[in-house]
């Protein structure tokens, strides 16, 4: 393995620094974000996956190279992957309202159930006409590897632990199976670090058994774009062992303005799925995220409901300024001690990187307080800090909206690692046909 580094996996700091960001506060009794279950049908052009007989027609169609997406989420990975010029035709998920998101915006073969038993998603895609594949790419949930979850991991019985950290062995399911040239797997940079290294190097272990050489680095979001403190590791494995280029990071900070500053003023407890829009996009970033929307929506902003906010919150919330924590709190007013909820709450700052939108947005969203309107953020605000374009819907009720925007992949990173150029080199003219 290599690890040609921006930061690489074995810099510790770099490491320690990453899970400190990932960890979670400790829980507290909090009212959930309640409101409408959003149902979403599947993308026009994309096959029912119960019509095998449609399906296996619809696959003939298909212009290559082909991705698999495991553990696919709401599909901020298979949307890079898009972005990026890969046909993502199937994908797995266990959570059926994530895979009705997915659906929804990516169309392909959503197939939904337990990778644990990846040898049924095989069959369900060769029943559907794919027997090979280009790229395996995925994201096995990362909770295991964060603070809390180790915490809750060490705290399992070993059959469990050893479940709960081992579904990346999935991927060798789907990989001897299809035999892709390219594999992709994206983690929390404590993937790296988990059980000193061992996850990793077995991991890479695998993939060099099978022929693969492979590559492993931790990106900062910030640098390709992505409006947020947020560090992932990447591993990219090739076949047939081409150089890989990882794209030169960028030095300008993209900041919380440029991903939000345009979405219209609400208040808390606002739960009206699509509103008039009032200011046009005022940064690069967000005239990104506003394109190819319907002719219909192009007035409107979609997804932009808020949290209600506890009346003693709202006094906390419109004492703070822009940067302030808990810690800032005047004592008489905390309801939590300062030593361990320092940041509990958090006012963002408009010109600076919002803190990294993880599945925590969904518990509470005390993280994120917007820096001029005392509420947390919104729905569309989460997602755009992800940047998932406008046009993208979530399912579900909003905290499982919210669940499934903090467990993407922001889409703009996940473009990062340069499958499409790997494909063009790998897969020759083949690929070029691809958009
Ligand atoms: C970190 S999220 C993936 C996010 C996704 N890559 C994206 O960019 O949107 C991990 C996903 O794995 C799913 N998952 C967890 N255990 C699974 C299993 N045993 N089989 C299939 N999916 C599973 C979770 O429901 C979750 O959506």
């Amino acid at each position: 393995m290599t690890a040609n580094a921006e930061s690489t996996v074995t810099a510790g700091a770099t490491v320690r620094e990453a899970v400190a960001m990932n960890a979670e506060p400790p829980r507290l009794k909090l009212p959930t974000f309640k409101g409408k279950r959003l149902k979403l049908g599947r993308r026009p052009g994309s096959p029912d996956p119960e019509d095998v007989g449609l399906s296996r027609r619809w696959v003939g169609s298909q212009s290559r190279p082909w991705a698999v997406d495991l553990f696919a989420g709401a599909g901020g990975l298979s949307l890079g992957l898009r972005d990026a010029g890969i046909n993502v035709i199937a994908a797995a998920e266990e959570d059926p309202v994530a895979a009705e998101t997915h659906a929804a915006n990516l169309g392909g073969l959503t197939w939904v159930g337990d990778l644990r038993d990846s040898s049924s998603f095989v069959c369900f895609l060769r029943e559907r006409g794919i027997d090979q594949v280009d790229i395996v790419a995925g994201g096995p949930p990362c909770q295991p590897f964060s603070n809390a979850g180790l915490a809750k991991i060490r705290s399992l019985p070993r059959r469990q632990n050893d479940e709960r950290t081992g579904l990346w062995r999935a991927f060798f399911g789907v990989i001897d199976e299809l035999a892709p040239r390219v594999v992709l797997l994206e983690n929390v940079p404590a993937f790296a670090s988990m059980q000193e290294g061992a996850i990793l190097a077995a991991f890479v272990g695998e993939l060099e058994e099978r022929g693969f050489n492979t590559q492993a680095r931790v990106v900062e979001a910030w640098k390709y774009g992505v409006p947020q403190h947020r560090k992932r590791l990447f591993v990219v494995a090739t076949r047939e062992g081409e150089s890989f280029r990882w794209p030169r990071p960028s030095r300008k900070v993209p900041t919380l303005r440029d991903a939000i500053g345009d979405l219209p003023v609400v208040g808390p407890g606002h739960r009206e799925e699509v509103i008039t829009r009032e200011r046009r996009p005022s940064s690069p970033l967000a005239r990104r995220l506003r394109k190819n929307l319907a002719e219909t929506e192009i007035g409107t902003v979609t997804d932009h409901i808020t949290r209600e906010v506890r009346s003693d919150d709202a006094e906390i919330f419109a004492l703070m300024r822009p940067g302030q924590t808990y810690a800032d709190v005047p004592p008489a007013m905390r309801r939590y001690r300062a030593d361990i909820f320092d940041d509990k709450y958090t006012r963002l700052s408009w010109d600076a990187l919002s803190r990294s939108i993880t599945a925590h947005i969904a518990k509470d969203g005390y993280w994120y307080i917007h820096p001029e309107q005392d509420r947390t953020l919104s729905v569309r605000e989460a997602a755009r800090i992800q940047t998932f374009p406008d046009w993208f819907r979530f399912a579900g009720h909003p905290s499982n909206r919210l669940r499934q925007i903090g467990n993407a992949v922001p889409p703009m990173l996940a473009a990062v690692p340069d499958i499409r150029q790997s494909c063009l080199i790998i897969f020759g003219r083949h690929a070029r046909g691809a958009t």
